[in-house]
């Protein structure tokens, strides 16, 4: 269910009127609905039922701690991509053993961390870094708990930076060759081989991509059970995708179709069920991503020859997903008015052209002090917040129901001098 509605022209979150926050905490100003976080996460979890299954919610989507305490206290397992994740995941209270770790470049450090940790399952990437979880964990005197992410060379055609799950990716091992890495895995005295993990790409809205997915993993694992491995989950990864032009349908420019997790939960299980193995989803996107926005102030509104600017306190900075990937944010007034919608491009403060969150929208005419929101903020923004420019990263609040509180402090530029 949608949490962002305007109500008398004015755009709410929850039951709380997103100026009255903007006024508040000032701006640039991440805000998300807690209960469309709490929404998300259940569909996620029901969508596998009865089946054994675990979700292990993404953080590097969004890793602000209340809402990885959030995530601990729906049950929530926790995917972790380094040794700082790892840190956060368990001072929120995600258990150990619901924490999965993949990334290329484990360190040794990171991986020792996770050992003394205790955590459920190392997803590992290649065959040199099976060789040194073997020998770290002998070293500990433990078995590694591990599954294999096999990349199974599935073109998921979306934009190539948030592609993973081709041949010519870095992530995991060839399909082809992942048996062998299987084997020598399974003759390890330092490896306890638990699983297969397999993650094709992010912000995928054609589940055929998940079904094919799903059929390779299937033969795969049969192989392997067939070989004597015995294989205790399937990892299928994360990157079911999220609305972004049609969040507020009254702004809409275009449609998309986003498929419910249930959907992609049907689709992978009939393909794996057979094979009794724990099914282990690790969805990002899809559970903090339309339940935040930015909020920037226009400071300026410019024109040059052929293109009007409206320039907003916001910039690639706090945002860089428009710059990054030429991603879509819809952008909408939190007051509604009247006027004729014009051509314009919003623009950040950031000494780069590069700096904008959208270009060439249809948006209704703005001045200095109205306030925007940059819609389906909530994942991959504040994550990949940086202090480009020397600017201080914005605060964070949430919203429940009719309360908001402060989750992050906005930055402050003595915080740099420590
Ligand atoms: C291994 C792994 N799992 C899960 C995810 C989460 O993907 P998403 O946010 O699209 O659900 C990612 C993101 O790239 C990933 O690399």
């Amino acid at each position: 269910m949608n949490r962002f509605e305007y109500r008398q022209n004015a755009l709410y979150c929850e039951d709380i009127k997103l100026e009255d926050l903007a006024k508040k905490y000032g701006t640039p100003l991440y805000v998300y609905s807690k209960n469309m976080i709490i929404d998300k996460f259940k569909a996620a979890d029901a969508a596998f039922g009865s089946t054994d299954h675990i979700i292990c919610y993404a953080m590097k989507a969004n890793a602000n701690l209340e809402i990885l305490r959030l995530m601990a206290s729906l049950g929530a397992g926790g995917d972790v991509v380094s040794g700082g994740e790892l840190y956060l995941a368990l001072k929120a209270g995600i258990p150990a053993n619901k924490i999965v770790y993949a990334s290329v470049g484990k360190t040794d450090e990171e991986i020792q961390f996770a050992l003394e940790s205790g955590i459920r399952a190392f997803n590992i990437e290649s065959e040199p870094e099976l060789q040194v979880v073997n020998d770290i964990a002998r070293q500990l005197g433990k078995k590694a708990p591990a599954a294999i992410r096999v990349n199974p060379d599935i073109d998921v055609h979306g934009h190539p930076y948030i592609s993973t799950g081709k041949s010519i990716n870095k992530f995991g091992i060839d399909i082809e060759a992942a048996f062998d890495v299987f084997k020598k895995a399974d003759s390890m005295s330092g490896i306890d081989v638990m699983g297969v993990h397999c993650h094709i790409g992010s912000q995928i809205l054609n589940l055929d991509y998940f079904d094919a997915t799903a059929k390779k993993l299937f033969d795969f694992v049969t192989k392997l059970k067939n070989s004597g491995i015995n294989i205790h989950h399937i990892d299928i990864g994360g990157g079911l995708g999220v609305h972004y032009p049609d969040v507020i349908p009254e702004f809409s420019e275009e449609k998309t179709e986003v498929p419910p997790p249930a959907q992609l939960a049907e689709i992978v299980l009939n393909v794996l069920k057979p094979l009794n193995c724990e099914i282990v989803f690790e969805p990002g996107r899809s559970i903090v991503g339309e339940a935040g926005l930015l909020i920037g102030r226009v400071n300026y509104v410019k024109f040059s020859r052929d293109t009007k600017f409206i320039v907003v306190d916001a910039g690639m900075n706090d945002l860089i997903r428009p710059s990054l990937y030429q991603a879509y944010h819809q952008i909408v007034p939190l007051n509604k008015t009247d006027g004729k919608l014009e051509r314009a491009d919003v623009v950040g403060p950031i000494c780069e052209t590069g700096d904008f969150l959208a270009k060439d929208r249809n948006l209704p005419p703005v001045q200095r002090g109205d306030y925007l929101a940059m819609m389906t903020a909530g994942a991959y923004g504040y994550a990949l917040a940086s202090n480009y420019n020397s600017r201080p990263r914005p605060a964070e609040i949430w919203v429940d129901g009719d309360r908001d509180e402060l989750i992050r402090e906005r930055e402050k530029v003595e915080d740099w001098t420590r």
